[in-house]
């Protein structure tokens, strides 16, 4: 089968950026040039999309999400999770292992991509666990995990505090050139906190997180990265000391990738003095001085991708008591628009920021995708950057509704996402669940 996506203002980034015309062929990229329509005979087997007036980019690539199946099939599963994947424009989502059980075996990553098969919407990568149980004791098989179809290693969600242990995994990671993806909080300092700790904790009266909690396991991570030259890659970065250490260890050529999520650019501690766990996350919302580092590492490239880390919990966990209440919130369906807010603010230039959700994470854990690149399969994104909406927790495709960003006006649509040269979602006018 042939389509032909016409008229759009095409973003590859680092390859083209105006007017052109993309060619499919089979489910893969056969061309992206000017006026193809003009040369192109119309014909049966020649399907066409009209992108006027439409930025057409790689599918977005996200190194960040939870889905919660097996285990959490309330809060998740990984068909709904693809359905807000792809409504958020992401043609390809890597999952985090706290599922139950974990992703350390080969069983559960094989459980994970049949799954992900049968629904036939994001492509699902799986991320397997580093330590057994992701109790930070005893190693994974990771060889295994990588043979299953792994692409990364993290027990996300906990830190590896032991150093011997991240040592080793680092080492045996590196054989397989395996990103590892350390959760970065010490929780001896983190203890039961529930918030930034701050000004705004002592406010409310809660329990709070300091910077440092995250700065020591940065700061222990890129020691060790650079000690066993693994591939290590940092989840969710927060704090402006983290900012600052990833860019001096990028400067001295340690093999580090950074990513930032939309929550941590977008909102402050502040958000929490309503009391809702919404707004509750780990690493949670900082201060101002963090969210300006974070995007100052974004405008110069320390942090190298979006990804949203989302977290669905149901409705009835994020209305228990907000220290009691779990961390996390979802992301998919939001992650365009607090990016396109960079470009506005002048931070990124439009194809930086379609290049942090599409050819930088890919380029991070060395995934074919994120690229229009003739041969590539034909994962892509229509979107219209000027198109408003209002985010309403309701209408997501994900199972879960916990967003802080209820109620906001977004600027930045998904029009269709296609995976594979097959539409996968497109925007219609939704209906309440
Ligand atoms: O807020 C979070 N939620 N942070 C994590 O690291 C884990 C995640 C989850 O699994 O809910």
């Amino acid at each position: 089968m042939t389509l032909l996506i016409t008229h759009g203002h095409v973003i590859d980034p680092g390859r083209w950026n105006g007017e052109a015309d993309v060619l499919i062929h089979d489910g893969r990229i056969k061309a992206v040039e000017p006026k193809l329509h003009a040369k192109l005979e119309q014909s049966a087997s020649l399907t066409t999309i009209d992108a006027t007036g439409l930025i057409v980019c790689p599918g977005f690539v996200d190194l960040h999400v939870h889905f919660r199946e097996p285990g959490f099939e309330y809060k998740e599963t990984i068909a709904t999770g693809s359905a807000a994947a792809v409504a958020g424009g992401f043609t390809t989502v890597c999952c985090m292992p706290n599922t139950r059980p974990v992703n350390d075996s080969r069983s559960v990553t094989e459980f994970i991509l049949a799954q992900a098969a049968l629904t036939k919407k994001a492509r699902v990568l799986p991320i397997g666990a580093i330590t057994k149980g992701s109790k930070g004791e005893e190693l994974a098989e990771i060889g295994e995990l990588y043979e299953a179809g792994c692409v990364a290693i993290s027990d996300d969600g906990m830190p590896v505090m032991n150093s011997l242990v991240m040592r080793r995994a680092m080492e045996y990671a590196s054989a397989f050139t395996l990103p590892v993806i350390d959760h970065c909080e010490d929780s001896h300092l983190s203890q039961d906190g529930s918030m930034n700790e701050g000004l705004v904790s002592t406010e409310l009266g809660l329990p709070g997180i300091p910077n440092a909690a995250e700065d020591v396991m940065v700061a222990r991570n890129l020691a060790l990265a650079e000690f066993t030259g693994a591939r290590l890659h940092l989840p969710h970065v927060s704090t402006a000391g983290s900012v600052r250490m990833v860019r001096e260890a990028k400067a001295r050529g340690v093999a580090v990738t950074a990513e930032a999520c939309p929550h941590h650019f977008s909102l402050t501690d502040e958000a929490v003095r309503s009391y809702d766990a919404n707004a509750k996350m780990n690493p949670p919302l900082r201060t101002d001085a963090d969210v300006l580092a974070v995007k100052d590492g974004l405008r110069d490239h320390t942090i190298d991708v979006v990804a949203t880390d989302h977290a669905p919990h149901a409705v009835q966990e994020k209305q228990w008591p907000f220290d009691s209440a779990p961390f996390g919130i979802i992301g998919l369906e939001t992650a365009l628009p607090l990016t396109l807010n960079l470009v506005e603010e002048g931070i990124l230039t439009l194809e930086q920021a379609v290049a942090k959700l599409t050819s930088a994470p890919a380029r991070a854990f060395n995934l074919p995708y994120g690229t229009l690149a003739p041969g590539t399969a034909a994962d892509l994104v229509l979107l219209n950057p000027n198109a408003s909406w209002i985010v309403d927790p309701a209408q997501s495709y994900s199972l879960s509704r916990n967003t802080p960003f209820a109620g906001w006006t977004m600027k930045g649509r998904v029009e269709k996402t296609l995976v594979g040269g097959a539409v996968v979602y497109e925007t219609l006018p939704r209906q309440p669940r």
